[in-house]
């Protein structure tokens, strides 16, 4: 078994090799992420539109995180392990943070991730000894507030710049930067100590995360910030239909697959 990276040795990647990062929600897709040798495997909260069906992230339970997290964990053996905190989780006190990053990180979790200008909170979580990952421009929770998906950073690009600021001097290990532009990205990149994780960022950021039903082809929709790399979806489909059709003419199972 190869030695799991840990957040100090993501941390110290900025500058030498760009960071590869991709959520995954259960044992299936965590172990693809896994022995694809991505560095950083996220258990986004966007499990709850990729996988469960929600709208959005906003109807996610910490309850439900952990059990995709311990899921993902069993499969998980070289990447660092990150889990999201769901809107609700963190969002009341310092403590409520707390609590919440220890039950992720004791379902199997090596570091937690917020959304936004939490920054008391990153530092008490960090206080207990869990890493903890930000997330800034374009934050999925606070949709409502920012009036639908859109792009972040054009008019408030000062204000993005300020907490981007304020979650490195807080201490993350790293900071997820979702829909801004590309110059605004290059700019915090710089601007910071902790690497920046691109989604929709352009190219100049330490690393880049993707959602794994996106690049594999499983997502219904497709975004301008997202490529596919593998038509699996197509292939699921084409399988399914191959297998419907043996069954119904009888092909299948043969003797070979009888006892
Ligand atoms: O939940 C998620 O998948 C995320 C990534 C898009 C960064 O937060």
């Amino acid at each position: 078994m190869s030695s799991q990276i840990t957040a100090p040795q993501v941390r110290s990647m900025k500058g030498d090799s760009r960071i590869v990062c991709l959520t995954a929600y259960d044992y299936t897709s965590g172990r693809i992420a896994d022995r694809a040798g991505v560095d950083v495997i996220l258990v986004g909260d966007s499990v709850g539109n990729v996988v469960l069906g929600y709208e959005s992230t906003i109807p996610v339970t910490l309850e439900e995180m952990e059990h995709h997290v311990r899921a993902t964990s069993r499969a998980v053996e070289r990447a660092l392990l990150v889990a999201d905190l769901p809107l609700g989780s963190y969002g009341s006190s310092v403590s409520q943070a707390v609590d919440s990053a220890v039950r992720l990180v004791k379902a199997g979790a090596n570091a937690a991730k917020l959304e936004g200008d939490y920054c008391d909170e990153v530092r008490a979580i960090q206080k207990t000894g869990i890493p903890v990952m930000g997330h800034v421009g374009f934050t999925p929770q606070s949709v409502h507030n920012f009036g639908g998906y859109k792009v972040q950073g054009r008019k408030n690009k000062s204000e993005v710049i300020r907490m981007a600021k304020s979650l490195d001097d807080a201490g993350v290990f790293a900071m997820v930067l979702e829909l801004i532009p590309a110059e605004l990205s290059t700019e915090i990149t710089k601007s910071v100590s902790a690497p920046t994780i691109g989604i929709g960022a352009g190219i100049d950021c330490d690393g880049e995360i993707q959602v794994f039903h996106d690049i594999m082809g499983l997502a219904e929709k497709t975004y301008k910030h997202t490529r596919v790399f593998a038509h699996s979806g197509k292939a699921m489909i084409r399988g399914a239909r191959q297998y419907a059709q043996a069954v119904r003419e009888r092909s299948f199972p043969t003797e070979e697959n009888s006892f």
